[in-house]
């Protein structure tokens, strides 16, 4: 059955039972490419994806985030769109992704997927349409500017994957913006022209029956439209959240190039649309070195843009010691209290965390355990629940332009992208026939979802457990939060909801630590995984408690 129908929504939206649903959900990403093969070419696809989403339900997560399958010369793999109403033919087609819709929600699964609003590639026809027409009606539907009489570029802004982020054309004989690769040229949303065919493009895909959108860049939508220059940052407030440190991009303020508060009006208008459709939701994500939380709170508060945003407090380099986790956590609660955050770890633009902060097996437990009680939503990237390792991939095989561009100091996105190990006595892990488009880690092998499924004890187990045991506690997805104490190896949480406490105390460290248990009248949670009861004196090298307490 096909859910499309086109002048009513869809049933499921309907039917869809609690509007909030988002709030607190866990969800799971998936990197098509890298997911499952079905066709033998090398490339996962959407009907590899409809084979394994028993493995996603099995898991207990909410939903899923589906990056980019859209038509696209891939320079960008995916993120650089030239149709967004069609099915790139490597993934299969419109047929196969409701079927894909209809198979996840069968399964209670709900489906986002990833809209690249901010640009698309120069493969776009809109793109062609304002490059050659330069009287036509898209003639300002990216961001044109002249030269500098000396003819070089308008400002000094850079682009994230290296260099200036204007490249000249010489049809036109003017710059366009990019703030990416040179084939991904920058949409100009304040064009309400542009800004009403990507709302159609948001319709489009709602009546095909989404549940919601992942949205790429969203704080990259505006650029000042006088074009001034950023201003330069001091050397020691460049950070590297967002670009790696070998690039110039962090030494800017990126005050005119992004971030810009002609996008609230935008949001607002996106979320109206949204909110024709009952249980639609959103999540933005905001990628700024400096301000992340401060444009989270901006864009989630007042219940009139977007539902959640992501940044990148816990997907960089900086070590999440207990003091950091706390000051990321107070300090949301300070600017954005009726906020929403989707916090994650990982995902395929970052090196995996159990590699980006070194963890042990039990240290990935207990950071999972922690990520499951911040007040928010919770992604996982794909091969998280495995405790997957960044893999290492030679310069011959890389496929990512920014690692190579940056190699050696940047080796790119590609450790992070490789395939899923489905099964272990197969070279391609289970993943494909064909030669994967990245190689199997080898080491990824022997923690295959085959192999952990057999192992009780495992890290598969382990965050089967962990979600199922989040899913008992409304407290956990959906409480406030208070940060009870906290040092570099320890933290203590309380989530509380309506007339329940839960204490979630963990300890960092290899060490053992004495337990200290805020006041309260505390039940230990005997279904919480490796949970220490309430009843002793210390907390285990990288063990948690949680507990239970009237509100
Ligand atoms: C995506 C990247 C992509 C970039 C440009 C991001 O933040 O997650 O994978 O390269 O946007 O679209």
């Amino acid at each position: 059955m096909n859910v499309l129908m086109t002048d009513q929504q869809p049933q499921h939206a309907v039917l869809a039972a609690d509007p909030d649903w988002w709030r607190g959900a866990v969800i799971y990403q998936i990197y098509p490419r890298s997911f499952q093969d079905s066709n033998n070419d090398g490339i996962g696809d959407l009907s590899g994806i409809i084979h394994r989403l028993g493995h996603i339900a099995d898991l207990g997560v909410d939903a899923i985030w589906i990056s980019p399958f859209f038509k696209s010369p891939m320079k960008d793999f995916g993120y650089d769109v030239s149709d967004y109403r069609d099915v790139d033919p490597m993934f299969g087609s419109l047929g196969d992704f409701d079927a894909l819709i209809e198979r996840a929600h069968e399964l209670g699964i709900k489906v986002l997927i990833d809209l690249v609003l901010s640009h698309t590639s120069d493969e776009h026809p809109w793109f062609k349409d304002s490059r050659d027409n330069h009287d036509g009606a898209r003639r300002d539907w990216y961001v044109w500017a002249d030269a500098k009489p000396d003819g070089t570029p308008p400002n000094n802004w850079l682009s994230i994957f290296g260099g200036s982020a204007w490249e000249w054309d010489g049809g036109r004989m003017q710059y366009y913006l990019h703030n990416f690769l040179t084939s991904q040229p920058d949409l100009n949303l304040h064009s309400p022209d542009v800004q009403d065919a990507l709302l159609d493009v948001v319709r489009f895909w709602l009546n095909r029956g989404v549940d919601g959108f992942r949205l790429d860049t969203i704080n990259f939508y505006f650029h000042d439209d006088k074009l001034r220059d950023n201003p330069a940052l001091p050397p020691e407030d460049r950070n590297d959240t967002i670009a790696p440190s070998v690039n110039p991009y962090n030494w800017q303020d990126h005050l005119h190039d992004k971030n810009r508060p002609e996008n609230l009006a935008f949001l607002k208008r996106f979320r109206a649309v949204l909110d024709e459709f009952p249980a639609a939701t959103s999540v933005g994500e905001v990628g700024d070195a400096q301000r992340g939380l401060e444009i989270q709170a901006e864009y989630t508060s007042g219940g009139d843009k977007v539902h959640m945003c992501y940044d990148f407090a816990f997907l960089s380099n900086a070590y999440p010691t207990g003091t950091r986790v706390a000051n990321v956590l107070e300090k949301f609660e300070r600017v954005a209290s009726d906020g929403w955050a989707c916090w994650a770890y990982s995902n395929h633009d970052v090196v995996r965390h159990t590699s980006r902060w070194n963890l042990s097996d039990p240290a990935q437990r207990a950071y999972a355990a922690l990520l499951m009680a911040m007040r928010g939503s919770v992604c996982l990237y794909q091969g998280e629940e495995l405790g997957l390792t960044e893999a290492y991939v030679p310069f011959e095989e890389l496929q990512d332009p920014y690692g190579i561009r940056f190699w050696p100091k940047f080796k790119g996105r590609d450790g992070c992208r490789t395939p899923i190990p489905w099964v272990q006595d197969n070279r391609n892990g289970g993943f494909s026939g064909g030669k994967p488009w990245l190689p199997m880690a080898m080491e990824h092998l022997e923690k295959a979802v085959a192999k952990q499924e057999q192992e009780p004890e495992g890290m598969l187990a382990f965050y089967r457990a962990m979600i199922a045991f989040r899913a008992t506690q409304p407290a956990l997805s959906k409480g406030t939060l208070q940060v009870a104490a906290h040092d570099d190896n320890s933290i203590t949480l309380i989530r509380t909801h309506d007339d329940t406490r839960v204490l979630c105390a963990l300890n960092l460290s290899d060490d053992a630590i004495p337990l200290m248990i805020p006041e309260g009248d505390w039940t230990t949670c005997t279904d919480a995984p490796f949970s220490a009861d309430t009843t002793d004196t210390h907390l285990a090298p990288w063990q948690a408690l949680f507990a239970t307490a009237p509100a």
